[in-house]
């Protein structure tokens, strides 16, 4: 598929005004997108678990204009929101020549999380999903007749003109985005669904994130991802996505937990590990980070547990491991973790379904 796939051809419905709503979750990569070349396309492709409980939940209210500018407010748990503005009228920019209705109308979007708002998590990918997904209810009201294949399609390819990570948001329980051999449907330009049989090893896979640092984002991702421009690793780093990608689809459907971990935990290093060889150059993890994961590794040696951990491009940790480990694992979270967790707080997430309409 190319771009033009997605250019809708007439509309025919003349709506006044209406409103659709939509929850969509955030996700938790396993092999990691950082990097990325003009129009958000990947530099390399990733795979993510989509999460269920941490979620945005977004309703779009859209009323007939007059004039041809952009128009829309932005209404974040239950506050008129400026900061977000921006982030938006460059989405528009970027989406409105598959959406050709965006300058008739004027948008109220009133979104809110479910995770506590500065909680280091990133909303983008949650956020950008669901703004994606009204705006595709929207598009589908003013007479775009799509299958549902196409519509999640297409939602995941304006998704990911919000932000890259959000593409993989639409649809569960693991999505890749991406070109890469391995995966016979991936694409740069939208996320597809992990179809083959995964193994009950990794099926309800569960997510605690401990939040090691509530603060803003030391690097905010558009200036993260510019920092493989040059980067002495970059080429490399791409290859590497590649290979590890193509190894846990064999472990996903295998059942390989010892590979899944080793893969698993050296893409969050590498991650990281970019990060501290890029000039200017930055070290986004926090000492409680470090000490989090030596008391992982700890445990996992003792015990003989399959636990694991990932990170995003900050402190915080997402602590993954099997539903039959459940148990175990929070006991051990409680009594060994969340002393080196800002204010003792973590979330208890798991794998999901994707999105939801929710009106
Ligand atoms: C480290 O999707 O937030 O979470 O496309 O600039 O919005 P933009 O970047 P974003 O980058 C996320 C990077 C990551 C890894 C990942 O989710 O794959």
């Amino acid at each position: 598929m190319t771009e033009q796939d997605f250019t809708p051809k007439s509309q025919t419905s003349n709506v006044e005004s209406a409103s659709v709503k939509w929850e969509s979750p955030s996700n938790i990569a396993l092999v990691k997108y950082w990097g990325k070349r003009e129009n958000q396309i990947p530099e390399n492709p990733s795979i993510s678990f989509t999460l269920s409980n941490c979620k945005t939940i977004t309703e779009l209210t859209y009323t007939k204009k007059e004039g041809t500018d952009f128009s829309f407010d932005v209404i974040f748990e239950g506050a008129k929101n400026a900061a977000f503005k921006p982030k938006i009228q460059t989405f528009f920019e970027r989406v409105e020549g598959y959406l050709p209705f965006l300058r008739d109308y004027h948008f109220k979007i009133e979104t809110s999380n479910t995770f506590p708002h500065s909680s280091g998590i990133a909303s983008s990918a949650s956020g950008m999903s669901a703004l994606a997904l009204c705006l595709m209810s929207v598009e589908k009201d003013l007479g775009s007749d799509y299958s549902d294949e196409f519509f999640n399609k297409k939602a995941s390819f304006l998704a990911r003109l919000g932000s890259g990570s959000a593409c993989r948001s639409i649809e569960g329980e693991l999505v890749v985005w991406g070109e890469t051999k391995s995966i016979s449907d991936s694409s740069d330009l939208f996320g597809v669904k992990f179809t083959e049989n995964v193994h009950p090893n990794f099926q309800n896979y569960q997510d605690a994130i401990l939040l090691v640092d509530k603060g803003e984002k030391q690097v905010s991702s558009t200036v993260g991802h510019k920092l493989m421009y040059g980067h002495s690793f970059a080429s490399k780093r791409f290859e590497q996505a590649h290979e590890n990608l193509a190894e846990l689809k064999e472990v996903l459907m295998n059942g390989n937990q010892k590979r899944f971990i080793e893969i698993v935990e050296s893409e969050a290093l590498t991650l990281h590990a970019m990060m501290m060889t890029s000039m200017p150059y930055f070290i986004l993890m926090k000492p409680n980070t470090l000490q989090i994961i030596n008391k992982i590794w700890e445990f996992r040696q003792s015990t003989g547990s399959n636990i694991c951990f990932t990170l995003d491009a900050g402190a915080n940790v997402h602590v993954l491991f099997p539903k039959a480990e459940q148990e175990k694992v929070y006991e051990f979270i409680k009594s060994e973790l969340v002393a080196y967790c800002q204010n003792g707080h973590y979330i208890c997430d798991r794998v999901g379904q994707g999105a939801q309409r929710l009106a």
